[in-house]
């Protein structure tokens, strides 16, 4: 494996034109991911991550994709890059037929995973509305009508990569949720008003200086922006709910991570996004638990306790993330033992 993903990671290199075989002194596979297989690798006086798709997730249940959501992915980190130049990470190329590309390798101490911060209890450096702003200033661009959707056309990738896996797949182990699950899928892949990223998860967002940069970008879409919000935010609520040190400052999070988004919505009414995020976002927490991509995190306890929340609020949605973050808040007092 190691000498396989060396070999691999040497040939892009050469491919791309950054250095030959021999200049490669290290490759090292990260982990955290399931998607992809990815590595930092080193060059002389320069270091690079590469990714590779992988046609099989390393996941529990059997999931297949599609390896060229590597283009899609790349295309996504080109639209931030282009966007923000001076924050995004840096793009050294991509390859076609190894579905494989290099970016800049972010280390230092300036850097950390936003996930790693929040599972330690680290205080907020306001990430959430950082993020936010982020994810708002890209969806309001690909709203524009002079965007180049056409790398974006990747619905039924989105399909087979969020909507099946989340809300069909659970769907089918909460079978009084089917009727408005279903609704959720269907309204996910008919809508297509910004580019949609598919995995703002902290686990996938590094901090460098202060600044986000999400990487990740495999299951980009023109979709429902409500996804993205609604996906990031789930991260929030599920980790309140793991650890109540923490959970009061997250709760809060919800509503600024709102705040900072709203006002880049140029392209429809804020507040009805502002309800289909309420409205997905307990969906996304029961997938969490019983889709195909559990969080790793969750207690037995804390699983329980999203099976008996969300039921009510995939049924009668809230419509403003406050009284939503409100709600848990409450509930969970109620609802734990
Ligand atoms: N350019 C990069 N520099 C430093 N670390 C990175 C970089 N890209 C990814 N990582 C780290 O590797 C992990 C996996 O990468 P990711 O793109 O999320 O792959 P996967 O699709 O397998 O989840 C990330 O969570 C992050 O910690
Ligand atoms: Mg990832």
């Amino acid at each position: 494996m190691a000498t396989e993903i060396w070999q691999r990671c040497a040939a892009l290199i050469e491919e791309l034109g950054l250095g030959y075989s021999d200049d490669v002194l290290d490759v090292r596979p990260l982990t955290g991911g399931v998607a992809s297989d990815i590595a930092m690798v080193t060059l002389p006086g320069q270091k690079l991550c590469i990714k590779f798709a992988l046609p099989k997730l390393k996941v529990a249940a059997d999931w297949h994709a599609p390896v060229h959501r590597n283009a899609a992915e790349y295309a996504w980190l080109r639209v931030a890059a282009a966007q923000f130049p001076e924050t995004a990470i840096r793009l050294y190329g991509r390859s076609d037929t190894a579905h494989g590309f290099a970016m800049e390798y972010l280390e230092g101490r300036d850097v950390y995973l936003w996930k790693a911060a929040l599972l330690a209890g680290e205080a907020d450096r306001g990430e959430a509305r950082q993020v936010a702003d982020l994810l708002g200033r890209i969806h309001a661009r690909s709203a524009r009508a002079d965007f180049d959707s056409a790398p974006f056309q990747n619905r039924d990738d989105f399909r087979a990569l969020r909507i099946e896996p989340y809300l069909n797949y659970t769907a089918t182990l909460h079978n009084d949720l089917a009727a408005p699950l279903a609704a959720l899928a269907r309204q996910l892949y008919q809508n297509a008003q910004v580019l949609v990223h598919g995995d703002v998860s902290p686990k996938n967002i590094l901090l460098r200086s202060g600044a986000p940069v999400i990487l990740d970008a495999e299951c980009a879409t023109m979709g429902d922006p409500c996804f993205d919000l609604a996906f990031c935010l789930n991260h929030l609520v599920l980790k309140a709910i793991h650890l109540p040190a923490s959970r009061a400052g997250l709760l809060d999070a919800v509503g600024g991570f709102w705040r900072a988004y709203a006002p880049h919505v140029s392209w429809e009414d804020p507040d009805g996004l502002q309800a289909r995020v309420a409205a997905l976002l307990p969906a996304l927490m029961l997938a969490r638990v019983d889709g195909k991509s559990p969080v790793e995190y969750l207690t037995p306890g804390e699983q329980a306790i999203v099976r008996n929340l969300t039921p009510g609020l995939i049924r009668n949605p809230l419509t403003h993330l406050d009284k939503f973050a409100a709600h848990i808040g409450d509930q969970i007092g109620k609802t734990s033992t």
